[in-house]
């Protein structure tokens, strides 16, 4: 229907008759002349309709906002001191001809231009028109350049994208399973996957040696800015590699991803860091290195002083003493920092104690503080130096378990860089490594895997697996951007013996392993190759690059924060029949009237 797209009509056109199909994104009355905007994917067209083109100005006068227009005419170049240099069209316009109603809308649910104001159910029940938005545009269409870019590298590089199937059996990625009833079993249920990681892992003992798979994985877990029940992996397994082939190249990968998608150059290589280093001086596994705020640990210097809060987690083995001092804080107001003593609230930390530097050399005199009264000379100077703290500065506390101490200063850390324009440089990827093999739950009371059970341990002997489990190594390591794991893989376990012990160490019985997992047991048998993989988080690697605020605005359809669907209103109640079919009855939870 038409010869150009709007957006691209240029000077470069001047005087030619093009046809133009879009969106009246606006439209002008000035008395005599009309102006539309005329929208479509690649930009804006500002068409005049004059008076003396009878047709065309009399369905002019009768368009509105979003009708579809299939317009003829010759462009021209816009009066002097009516350009607009922000458009690709800014310095042109189309005189239109003749024009062709395609289609009329009706007032829609929100103006474009006044998307920002709507709420986010709002634009989400009207995504079709929240996507018309050239924002919206722009995120999906760097989505798409960014798995362009991956395949091609992808398959420079030898890599074999293999699907995997969707209706599958549990994998063990630490959330719930999404289950899908089986009509021909009855009483038994799919899984849909929250990876494909068995799968891949089975296609290196088939020897595709390299495997990519661009795919959807489902996990039906609490949601937050950066999560989804589903989303897309960047999903990658490798044979014969070992960690530092496998962090090589997928940092090469990200680096070519980045050059060809942003024009950005990303440090080479990326900085490696261990997880204990980093918990120690961020209070978190994947910190943003560019906030230049660190944790500085204080439990020796408080732990015989009279303050219970700092003392008793300063003697306690779990439990942590960190201080993190502000430059320029003692600025914060009484509110900022009650504000703050809020935010960590979330994290578990019952309380932000603080000492206020006003002149060191005054000694305590020169200090404000709620808790510097309990805390002996000797361990108020030993604070000072350890922090570095100079006049003008605040230095806040964290006193708890360990876990709520990172939780919580780490937390903080991020925000007050982000509050106070800390934030140096643009881009800050890391690679952490050294992840502990296995982790305590306490309410569970039992130890889990920090990555999956599959992940190989740094020892190469099942026997060597013994003694503190929290002390084993794993040849795990995530990969980090700007305070997001954006990825995270392993060397696997690749022999049958270490796998074994490592679902015993779990606490997995022999019977539970075969019943969940034989089929990988078995494999294991037959010749599986030394192996490892990685898998990114495509939307969180989306919207870091396309600088969206959370992971739903470079999805084009996504779920709320609740896993609900307010376009299509799912997930809704299921046809009795289907459900009969199913064998499955609906028990509602009662009715509380
Ligand atoms: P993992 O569970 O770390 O590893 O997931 C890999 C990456 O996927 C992204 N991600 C998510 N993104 C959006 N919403 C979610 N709910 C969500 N959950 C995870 C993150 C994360 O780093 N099979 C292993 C990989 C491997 O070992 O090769 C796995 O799935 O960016
Ligand atoms: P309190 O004696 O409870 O009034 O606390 C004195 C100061 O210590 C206040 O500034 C509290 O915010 C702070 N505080 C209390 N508990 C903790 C904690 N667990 N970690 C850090 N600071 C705390």
């Amino acid at each position: 229907m038409r010869t150009h797209y709007c957006g691209q009509v240029d000077e470069s056109l001047l005087d030619s008759e093009v046809t133009v199909c879009g969106w009246v994104h606006r439209r002008r009355d000035h008395g005599g002349v009309i102006f539309v905007d005329l929208r479509d994917r690649e930009g804006l067209l500002q068409v005049v309709m004059d008076p003396d083109e009878k047709a065309v100005f009399e369905l002019g006068e009768r368009v509105r906002s979003e009708y579809v227009l299939k317009i003829t005419g010759k462009v021209r170049r816009r009066p002097a001191g009516t350009e607009n240099s922000k458009l690709r069209s800014g310095q042109v316009e189309l005189y239109a001809r003749s024009m062709e109603l395609l289609n009329a809308a009706e007032t829609p649910p929100f103006m474009l231009d006044e998307a920002e104001d709507v709420s986010e159910e709002r634009r989400l029940k009207f995504r079709y028109i929240d996507l018309r938005r050239p924002e919206m545009q722009r995120r999906l269409r760097l989505r798409h350049a960014l798995t362009m870019a991956i395949r091609r590298f992808m398959d420079d590089n030898g890599f074999i994208d293999i699907e995997t199937p969707m209706l599958t059996k549990a994998t063990p990625e630490g959330a719930r399973d999404y289950l899908v009833p089986s009509r021909t079993h009855e009483g038994k249920f799919f899984a849909l996957p929250q990876s494909p990681q068995i799968f891949k892992q089975l296609l290196m003992m088939s020897g595709f040696d390299r495997y990519y798979q661009i795919v959807r994985c489902f996990r039906d877990e609490d949601l937050r800015a950066d999560r989804q029940p589903e989303f897309t992996q960047l999903d990658v397994e490798t044979s014969f590699m070992d960690e530092d082939g496998i962090m090589g190249l997928m940092e090469e990968l990200v680096r070519n991803v980045f050059r060809s998608v942003l024009d950005v150059e990303l440090p080479k290589p990326f900085p490696r860091m261990p997880y204990h280093e980093a918990m120690q001086r961020f209070g978190s596994d994947k910190p943003d290195l560019r906030i230049p705020l660190e944790l500085v640990e204080v439990a020796d210097l408080v732990a015989d002083c009279d303050f219970k809060v700092f003392a008793t987690p300063a003697k306690d083995p779990k439990g942590r003493v960190a201080a993190l001092r502000v430059p320029k804080g003692g600025e914060l107001t009484r509110k900022e920092i009650d504000d703050y003593t809020a935010f960590v609230g979330r994290y578990g930390a019952k309380g932000l104690a603080y000492i206020k530097v006003n002149d060191i050399a005054a000694g305590r005199d020169g200090l404000q503080s709620p808790i510097v009264k309990f805390l002996s000379d000797e361990a108020v100077k030993g604070i000072l130096e350890r922090t570095g703290a100079a006049n003008g500065d605040l230095i806040f506390f964290g006193a708890d378990k360990a876990r709520i101490v990172n939780d919580a200063l780490g937390a903080l850390r991020q925000k007050i860089g982000h509050d106070r324009g800390m934030v140096e440089g643009e881009w800050a990827p890391l690679w952490v490594v050294d992840f502990p093999m296995f982790e305590y739950d306490e309410k569970e009371g039992r130890w889990f895997s920090m990555h999956h059970p599959f992940t190989a341990p740094k020892v190469s002997d099942p026997a060597e697996l013994a003694g503190e489990l929290d002390r084993i190594v794993s040849r795990g390591y995530d990969i980090v951007l700007n305070g997001f794991e954006i990825g995270g893989g392993s060397v696997r376990i690749h022999r049958q013996d270490m796998q074994a012990k490592v679902f015993e160490l779990l606490g997995i019985s022999d019977e539970e392993a075969r019943e969940k997992f034989g089929f990988l047991l078995d494999a294991l048998k037959y010749g599986a190759p030394p192996h490892g993989g990685i898998a990114f988080g495509i939307d969180r690697l989306a919207m870091l690059m396309a600088g969206a605020p959370n992971i739903r605005e470079v999805i084009a359809f996504p779920k709320t924060q609740t896993a609900h669907d307010p376009l299509t209103d799912a997930p809704s109640e299921a046809n009795p029949a289907a459900l009969k079919e199913l064998h499955i009855q609906v028990r509602k939870p009662p009715k509380i009237s």
